[in-house]
């Protein structure tokens, strides 16, 4: 009897561990059942990237509006039925999010090579983030497997739980601190803005009003962004949006962050000292960005029997 609740308890506690540590998510989920998966999504990511290479922030961005949520369960991709309303409405998506068909594009591909569908739209938008950054130039990580679908969405958690550019440094950190992710997570995974485009209607307001930015640069900005209309131009995150680097932070210490969001990492606060760090580090900037996209990669996933794979990623079965 000895031995046997030994065994028992041996097998509790290892199970726990095995928990505990990924959320019971892992790499190797599709190893066996569709050990083409991954390649498949890497050839489409990369067919996109070199079509046009703002497609690769744009699928960074999905990925993060989806976990950040409800927990990376794909939601972001449903369209509107008569039980609730797209998140694509929500302030943050509307008319901007974007790669909803490359999405479905790798999506057909993938259950065409595997047979049958077998992969989850949540798992491909995590792949497909990885995938992006590293065609981009920045660093590679092991992308944890076996999310599952959710069966609804939600617009209003969208409009509550996705940050605003108009944020300063408080509401930030406590935005990342309701998904469980850290000050540390927020300046490293802020640092996605070495990718893609802002819209003008997001930074006008700083272009034009805030003392918090270099003169030239604002002069710069407002050439493309002007004081009445023009809402939707657009202009880079960084001097070089298609490349995965260090300039989104070293633009933050010279004064020239475009979005207040951006500005507010390094504007005299705590988080100051990390933004240098960055500015003139890419390995320590690529480290710590590939440990906090899996952390956030990890918030509440659906996993088990939860949820479910979908056939089309804009739609529940
Ligand atoms: C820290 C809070 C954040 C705020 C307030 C914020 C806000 C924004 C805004 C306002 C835009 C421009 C959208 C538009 O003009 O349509 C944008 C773009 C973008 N964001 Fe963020 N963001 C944040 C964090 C992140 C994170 C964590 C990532 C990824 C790890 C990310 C990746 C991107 C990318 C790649 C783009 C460019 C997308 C494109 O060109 O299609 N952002 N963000
Ligand atoms: C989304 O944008 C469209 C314009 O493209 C607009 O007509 C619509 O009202 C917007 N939706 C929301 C919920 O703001």
């Amino acid at each position: 009897m000895g031995s046997f609740s030994f065994y028992i308890g041996a097998l509790i506690m290892f199970n726990l561990a095995f928990v505990g540590f990924s959320s019971s998510l892992n790499p190797y989920f599709y190893n066996k059942v569709c050990p083409q998966a991954l390649p498949t999504i890497k050839r489409v990511v990369g067919d996109a990237v070199n079509q046009e290479r703002r497609m690769g922030g744009s699928l960074l961005r999905l990925h993060f509006h989806d976990c950040f949520v409800n927990g990376c369960d794909a939601s972001i991709l449903l369209d509107s039925t008569s039980a609730f309303t797209s998140e694509k409405n929500a302030l943050p998506n509307n008319n901007s999010a974007r790669g909803f068909d490359v999405i479905d594009r790798i999506k057909s591909e993938v259950d065409r090579v595997c047979g049958r569908p077998v992969v989850s739209c949540a798992d491909i938008l995590a792949v497909a983030a990885r995938d992006s950054v590293v065609a981009l130039g920045g660093p590679t990580w092991e992308v944890r497997l076996g999310r599952r679908d959710s069966t609804t969405a939600s617009e209003t958690k969208a409009n509550n739980d996705i940050p605003s550019p108009f944020m300063d440094l408080p509401a930030l950190i406590d935005s990342f601190k309701k998904q469980g992710l850290n000050v540390k997570d927020l300046v490293a995974l802020s640092g996605g803005h070495t990718l893609g485009f802002s819209q003008c209607g997001l930074f006008k307001n700083r272009i034009y009003n805030e003392n918090n930015i270099d003169s030239n640069f604002a002069h710069q900005r407002r050439a493309t962004c002007p004081p009445n209309g023009g809402d939707s131009n657009l202009a880079p995150l960084d001097h070089t949006p298609a490349f995965f680097d260090t300039k989104y932070f070293k633009n933050l210490v010279t004064k020239k962050g475009l979005l207040h969001s951006d500005q507010a990492l390094f504007n005299g606060g705590q988080t100051d000292s990390l933004v240098k760090t960055y500015s003139t580090n890419f390995g320590a900037f690529s480290k710590d960005f590939a440990s906090s996209m899996i952390k956030m990669g990890n918030i509440k996933p659906l996993t088990g029997t939860r949820g479910q794979i979908r056939l089309d990623c804009k739609k529940v079965n």
